[in-house]
């Protein structure tokens, strides 16, 4: 059983107006050959409708099959972003929590999105519950992914402001329960791939493992932060390995800069 998976995350569409990356990238796919796309969040930068509709339309002309889940900069301000704060979203991209399963590949989609936090995401007990139905139908062998906004596991560089997802220590436990193997989020714009072994003793009742990885921005809405990448990861697996390679936007082109495997348990 082997596959491929592209993640990309915060294109921040509308405020980012450099098309080199997105054009770079829909050359590289053939090269690739992924199986499906992956986009955590903050396709736009205001949420608005034309925004979405724009991310959307970049996405379709990659000609692969994607999965998005939304991201705090995706929904509208006010008075909006309280009374109906996914009308917008579920107009372009349908559902909050989409789901894709093939004989390779479950991947489930949370959304972490929460409208009275700028910055802050959550993830709902009744969420976590359908996650752990969905996995319990999944092929054997299969590759078992969450993909979320927000992080679990924090970079290595800074992060202003930037806390990982509400009580993730509970959010971790029951993902392990229900059998992840890796959790793809976004919103820091910078990457850090790491086992749960790395930074925690796995005890009796959680003895699961599972790996936690964010992504360098796509688009870079805030040009003059440094310490800020633009980039892509590219996962790959069979029965016994999951690849990690991580590519960076260097110069005018994107080049591979990292590479990491895991055993898959
Ligand atoms: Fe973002
Ligand atoms: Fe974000």
């Amino acid at each position: 059983m082997t596959g491929r998976i592209l993640h990309i995350s915060d294109l921040h569409v509308g405020r980012v107006a450099t098309p080199e990356p997105m054009t770079a990238l829909g050359e590289l796919i053939a090269q690739l050959a992924p199986q499906v796309l992956v986009v955590t969040g903050d396709l736009t930068h205001r949420g608005r409708s034309a925004e979405l509709a724009h991310a959307k339309s970049l996405l379709e002309e990659l000609s692969l099959p994607f999965f998005v889940v939304p991201g705090n900069h995706d929904i509208p301000y006010l008075p909006s972003r309280f009374t109906t704060p996914f009308a917008k979203w579920r107009r372009v991209f349908g559902q909050l929590e989409p789901v894709h399963t093939s004989d390779s590949l479950v991947v489930h989609g949370l959304s972490s999105v929460r409208p009275w936090r700028q910055q802050g995401g959550a993830v709902d007990l009744a969420a976590l519950a359908r996650v752990r139905a969905t996995f319990e139908s999944a092929p054997e062998g299969a590759l078992r992914v969450v993909a979320l906004h927000h992080h679990l596991a924090s970079p290595p560089w800074r992060a202003p402001g930037k806390d990982p997802v509400q009580n993730r220590g509970l959010v971790l436990r029951s993902l392990v329960e229900a059998g992840v193997e890796l959790v793809l989020s976004g919103h820091v714009h910078q990457a850090a791939i790491v086992e749960r072994r790395e930074f925690e003793v796995l005890d009796e009742a959680s003895p699961g493992s599972v790996v936690l990885a964010t992504v360098p921005g796509f688009g870079r809405p805030r040009p003059r932060r440094r310490g800020e990448a633009v980039g892509f990861s590219v996962y790959e697996w069979n029965e016994a390995e999951l690849r990690a390679h991580t590519w960076a936007w260097v110069g005018r082109s994107f080049e591979r800069v990292g590479e990491r495997t895991f055993r898959r348990s």
